[in-house]
């Protein structure tokens, strides 16, 4: 882990703007209760994902030290790129003046943060590349039904980078664990806009253009396979739950990092919980979590982190790295 950097978009939406659309028929006081989120932050008019992610790369380059020039490949993960392609690892690299350096996307929602930053170890871990940008980003904003309540209240939109490098043995990704369960993959879609359904008119007035979920069940998925997915992390790179000083979940529901802590048994000073300030952001919620909880002096060279993300798919992915 040579470097890491975040960036949020200026604009903050609280709750209590959200209570104030009085067609959305929602509470503060619910949106704290059922799901720990207070604010969020929303890309402007003229800034898609291309712009965060390139805003969080070059935070994480001047973090490590590094020049665009130097990279070797740059990973984005996504589910919101700027449009289905050119890939956003494209645009991103011109905007940061990483001449020639290659680049894709990765779309697996809220899991493919961990995702691409278990694909880009390997490169380093066989040696075939040097620096590895592993970028998180979404702006959902811009894919949420505004006039859903149950969906609305949950998103914001942010990116988070890690750069990739050689290190010493025991040092970065130890293990990861992978698995997705396609079964249940109804539970949470873009429905319009690839293969199966082109944005229509009639999609557009039906806002199939948008999120769809299936909250509950979701929620049932997630805190029975956060705990499994660790566990089989911490199993594969040797350790025990007490040698984990930090567990970053992915941030969607403060009930749910609470339920998989406690049945994991990890004291809540070991856990991150950032979705009071920023919301479910997708892949960029564990990369920003990790930034600020740095800020906060909570993290530290040779901590030992545990990263679990869960989501669309339904995806799980594990992660222990040695910071
Ligand atoms: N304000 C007020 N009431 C609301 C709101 C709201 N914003 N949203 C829903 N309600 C109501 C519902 O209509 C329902 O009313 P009813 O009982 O009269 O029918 C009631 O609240 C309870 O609804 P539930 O859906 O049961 O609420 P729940 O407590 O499950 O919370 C939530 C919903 C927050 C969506 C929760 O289920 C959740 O967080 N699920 C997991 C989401 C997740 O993990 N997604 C995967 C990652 S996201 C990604 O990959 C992009």
């Amino acid at each position: 882990m040579l470097g890491l950097g975040s960036y949020l978009p200026e604009r903050v939406l609280t709750n209590a703007e959200l209570e104030a659309r009085r067609e959305l028929d929602t509470t503060d006081e619910w949106i704290v209760r059922r799901t720990g989120i207070r604010e969020r932050h929303l890309a402007a008019e003229h800034e898609a994902t291309s712009d965060l992610a390139t805003r969080a790369a070059q935070a994480c380059l001047a973090d490590a030290g590094v020049a665009p020039a130097e990279l070797d490949l740059i990973i984005v993960a996504t589910v919101t790129p700027d449009m289905p392609f050119p890939a956003t690892a494209c645009l991103v690299q011109s905007k940061l003046g990483a001449d020639e350096t290659a680049g894709y996307d990765l779309l697996l929602g809220c899991t493919g943060f961990v995702s691409a930053l278990a694909t880009g170890a390997q490169f380093i871990q066989t040696g075939a590349l040097r620096r590895v940008l592993v970028i998180g980003a979404d702006t959902l904003s811009r894919v949420t039904d505004w006039t859903d309540r149950s969906t609305c209240v949950l998103f914001g939109d942010g990116a988070g980078a890690v750069l990739l490098g050689p290190g010493e043995p025991g040092e970065g990704l130890l293990s990861f664990a992978m698995s997705n369960n396609g079964a249940a993959a109804d539970l949470l879609t873009l429905p319009a806009g690839g293969s199966r359904l082109r944005v229509t008119p009639e999609a557009a007035a039906a806002h199939l253009d948008c999120i769809r979920m299936e909250g509950r069940e979701l929620f049932r998925l997630a805190v029975e396979g956060i705990p499994a997915a660790a566990q089989d992390a911490m199993r594969r790179a040797d350790v025990a739950p007490a040698d984990i000083d930090l567990m970053v979940m992915h941030q969607a529901n403060i009930r749910i990092i609470d339920a998989a802590a406690q049945r994991l048994a990890f004291e809540p000073e070991k856990v991150a919980v950032t979705i009071d300030a920023h919301g479910n952001t997708s892949a960029a919620s564990m990369p920003l979590a990790l930034d600020e909880l740095r800020r906060q002096g909570r993290l530290s060279p040779g901590d030992t982190i545990l990263l679990v993300g869960f989501g669309a798919g339904f995806a799980l992915a594990a992660a222990v790295l040695r910071w």
